[in-house]
């Protein structure tokens, strides 16, 4: 089946695509997902297949009405209903998941993984949310990669992995921030647990609900992790490319880079800020992620594609960023990629 590239004139045959059970990738403001319907089980199963996931891990929905949200989930109590309005009208649209109960027979099981709670988002992307309205339905949306491979960031990404497999791409510019939505879970009353770190940070959740405790679950030792809510997806291995991928604080990158013979710089690219990549002499593959965290977090996928098809580079040296707040979704998606955590890569 070819993969047709809908322009912005031509949602409606996107949307008739989905109504009839097929798969249409979209743009959000974080990474592309890839869409089916999400009242259709059959379709919904179709996107696991495609992507080759887990079928414990469930799947965000999409709305386009922000008063969806509740509409969609079951009873809430009054403190987690002000909570869940409180992040609607601070964050939405935009890169923020909300986990609620899930409201009974609204959506399958395939949707949920089989959970009592289900992952509700309102994208910021006037297309997807055009797409979600003319389909007539909410629309499940898991980043449009293969599982296990980086999240997409451009329409390129989503051919890459599923050209000839999906009806269909929405055709937009590369996505704004980079990196998937924050997840939180609203459920426990009181507490906000953040599941997944994205671009709206603990703090920005923290004064948006001054009354609520915010923890990190992601960050939490292993030994009392227990007790803490987590997203299926994240345990995972995640966001990796074919090659090794050594994650390095910039000092430590500068070191191993210098200390490399001319035959294994010839074998490695480096994936790094402006200011490192400056001293990198002696490799001829390079990936600039820019100047700063934001650049840096915007870019961090599309550089772990870069070298996906080129056969020469066998690793890849990628600059780690310092455990600092504002480097939390940079940090925790890298980690997830990276196969020595931060240590330095082994010497053959
Ligand atoms: O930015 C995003 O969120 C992107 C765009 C396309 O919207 N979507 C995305 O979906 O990242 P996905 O499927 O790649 O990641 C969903 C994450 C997984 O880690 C999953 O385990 C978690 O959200 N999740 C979904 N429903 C959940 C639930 N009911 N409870 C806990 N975690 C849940
Ligand atoms: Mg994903």
């Amino acid at each position: 089946m070819p993969t047709k590239c809908y322009q912005v004139d031509e949602l409606d045959q996107a949307a008739q695509a989905l109504r009839q059970g097929q798969l249409v990738a979209f743009p959000t403001e974080t990474v592309f997902g890839l869409g089916a319907i999400a009242n259709n089980e059959e379709a919904v199963k179709s996107v696991y297949q495609a992507k080759g996931r887990p079928s414990d891990n469930p799947l965000i929905v999409h709305i386009a009405k922000a008063e969806d949200l509740f509409r969609f989930s079951g009873d809430l109590s009054l403190e987690v209903e002000r909570v869940a309005r409180r992040l609607v009208e601070t964050f939405w649209p935009g890169p923020l998941t909300i986990i609620v109960p899930v409201r009974k027979g609204t959506f399958g099981p395939t949707v949920t993984g089989g959970l009592q709670t289900v992952g509700i988002r309102m994208p910021d992307h006037p297309l997807t949310l055009s797409l979600i309205q003319k389909t007539g339905f909410p629309l499940v949306g898991p980043s449009a990669n293969l599982s296990g491979k980086p999240s997409p960031t451009c329409v390129q990404h989503v051919l890459h992995d599923f050209d000839g497999k999906i009806a269909g791409v929405v055709d937009a510019d590369p996505t704004r921030i980079g990196v998937e939505s924050t997840v939180v879970d609203i459920t426990h009353p009181g507490q906000v647990y953040i599941l997944r770190p994205g671009a709206i940070t603990e703090k920005d959740l923290q004064k948006a609900l001054p009354e609520i405790e915010v923890t990190d679950a992601t960050r939490v030792i292993q030994s009392d992790s227990l007790e803490h809510p987590k997203a299926p997806g994240m345990k995972y291995r995640h966001y990796s490319p074919h090659q090794e991928v050594y994650a390095l604080l910039p000092e430590e990158l500068m070191k191993t880079l210098h200390s490399l013979t001319p035959d294994e710089k010839a074998k490695g690219a480096v994936i790094a800020r402006d200011q490192v990549l400056s001293q990198c002499e002696g490799f001829a593959k390079t990936f600039s992620l820019g100047e700063n965290v934001k650049t840096a977090t915007h870019g961090l996928f599309a550089g772990l594609r870069a070298f996906d098809d080129d056969d020469q580079v066998q690793i890849l040296y990628v600059e780690q960023l310092p455990d600092q707040a504002e480097n939390r979704a940079y940090r925790n998606r890298l980690s997830k990629a990276a196969s020595n955590k931060e240590g330095l890569p082994p010497r053959s």
